[in-house]
């Protein structure tokens, strides 16, 4: 690397770039923490009437609902089952009618990141008086401009939705995955419990730890920055999935691993690692797009199209995934061996927790695929994304159809 040598890599400033952070997420970690439960609902919930959402039977199934409400005898308890992985509009639209029906002060969300996000779009669309989807087509003039408070219990180490104020709402009848957010959307505090790993099955816990590696990837590789510090803190979440990835997916009652897994997901998309640096989302995109057509798990997605842009951009990125390569993986060779070598291992490291790379793995894909999603992509305006905007929509093409 040559940071010092120059001010400029392929012309773009390699300084800190300015940033502004607020993250007001409390977050409350470890085990049997739920006795903190009831004072924190109360400094948000003055009439006691929660919404308490959730998703299919696995937080019932644990146990975890029963000590919920247990812990939450003195509030009114308004449930609200059934939302489901990527989270369906129609669904939440319902879960809106019931708090406004019910006047709820504030809405739980006990699940992963499809109930947090859900619940974070519910509790906006609570006070919207228009169609809330116009929210998510970002119409003009179309926000939410008030929430209802929320908080979060986790129980599945992925997406990082419990300390973030983004989420994903899916409308599977218009083959749609549209993003949102704000700073109305933070969690007022999120439980990160990581024995709830030992109940997950190993697809969600191979799916964890892929999601939370790309968060990390997409926010360092990109181009070498003086933000010496960022990319450390990036490193050290990448190492540590690795060092502790294989070994919660062989024992996920592991609470050394686990809590691990639990504490870089959260870490991967927090905001803490996007101060300062150049970040390219189009990996994540994308991989909206192969669940919106045909339901593939949003992290491997992910894997799927991560390793096909980084060989699209690969003059582009270069610099930076040798030093990826060199530090994460302990690399060694030139520039052009190491920079290859790490996007093989990286791929290798997906597939080692039983994640195909590729679309047809999964599904009998249209062959028109690439091309649809590079025409979505156009008619939204994302014709050139990336750190230096140089994924142009021939690229988004190349890449779906390399992913095949
Ligand atoms: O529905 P239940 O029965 O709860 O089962 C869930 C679901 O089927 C199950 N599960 C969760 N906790 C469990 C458990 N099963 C057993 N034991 C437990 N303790 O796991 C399944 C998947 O859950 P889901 O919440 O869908 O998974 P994940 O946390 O990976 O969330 C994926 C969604 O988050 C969005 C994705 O697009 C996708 O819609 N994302 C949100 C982000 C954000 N808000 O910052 C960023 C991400 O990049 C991502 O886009
Ligand atoms: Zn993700």
């Amino acid at each position: 690397m040559n940071l010092g040598l120059l001010d400029y890599c392929f012309g773009y400033f390699c300084v800190m770039l300015n940033f502004e952070i607020i993250n007001p997420t409390r977050i409350v970690f470890g085990k049997d923490q739920l006795d903190r439960l009831p004072a924190l609902l109360s400094e948000i919930s003055p009439n006691k009437k929660v919404l308490l959402a959730y998703g299919g039977k696995s937080a019932e199934r644990i146990g975890l609902l029963a000590r919920i409400r247990e812990k939450l005898s003195a509030f009114k308890l308004i449930e609200f089952g059934g939302i489901e992985a990527n989270p369906e509009f129609s669904t939440l639209i319902k879960g809106v009618e019931l708090a406004r029906e019910k006047n709820v002060d504030v809405i739980l969300a006990v699940g992963g990141g499809s109930v947090i996000d859900g619940v974070k779009f519910m509790t906006g669309a609570y006070f919207y008086e228009g169609d809330p989807w116009d929210v998510l087509l970002r119409k003009e003039g179309c926000i939410f401009e008030n929430a209802l408070p929320f908080g979060t219990i986790l129980t599945l180490p992925a997406t990082g939705s419990e300390a973030n104020s983004g989420a994903v709402i899916s409308r599977s009848e218009l083959k749609e995955k549209r993003a949102m957010g704000g700073p109305l959307f933070f969690p007022k505090f999120s439980f990160l419990d990581p024995t709830v790993v030992a109940s997950l099955p190993e697809r969600q816990i191979a799916n964890g730890i892929v999601d939370a590696f790309v968060h990390t990837l997409e926010q360092y590789v990109t181009y070498p920055t003086d933000n010496f510090l960022q990319e450390r803190q990036a490193e050290a979440i990448l190492s540590t999935l690795i060092e502790i990835g294989p070994k919660v997916l062989h024992d996920p009652s592991d609470y050394r691993a686990a809590s691990n897994l639990m504490w870089c997901a959260t870490n991967a998309l927090n905001g803490n690692l996007r101060c300062g640096v150049p970040t390219d989302w189009a990996t994540h995109m994308i991989g909206h797009e192969l669940t919106a057509f045909y339901g593939i798990d949003h992290a491997r997605t992910l894997a799927i199209i991560a390793p096909r842009l980084f060989e699209n951009q690969f003059e582009n990125k270069k610099q930076k995934l040798v030093q990826y390569g060199k530090r994460v993986w302990e690399l060694d060779g030139n520039d052009d061996e190491v920079a290859k070598a790490a996007i093989e291992k990286t791929e290798q490291f997906f597939q080692l927790l039983e994640i195909p790379t590729h679309i047809s793995d999964y599904t009998d894909p249209s062959p028109e695929i690439a091309k649809i999603i590079r025409e979505r992509f156009e008619e939204r305006g994302w014709t050139e994304m990336g750190e230096r905007k140089a994924i142009l929509l021939s690229d988004v093409e190349s890449i779906v159809a390399a992913a095949i």
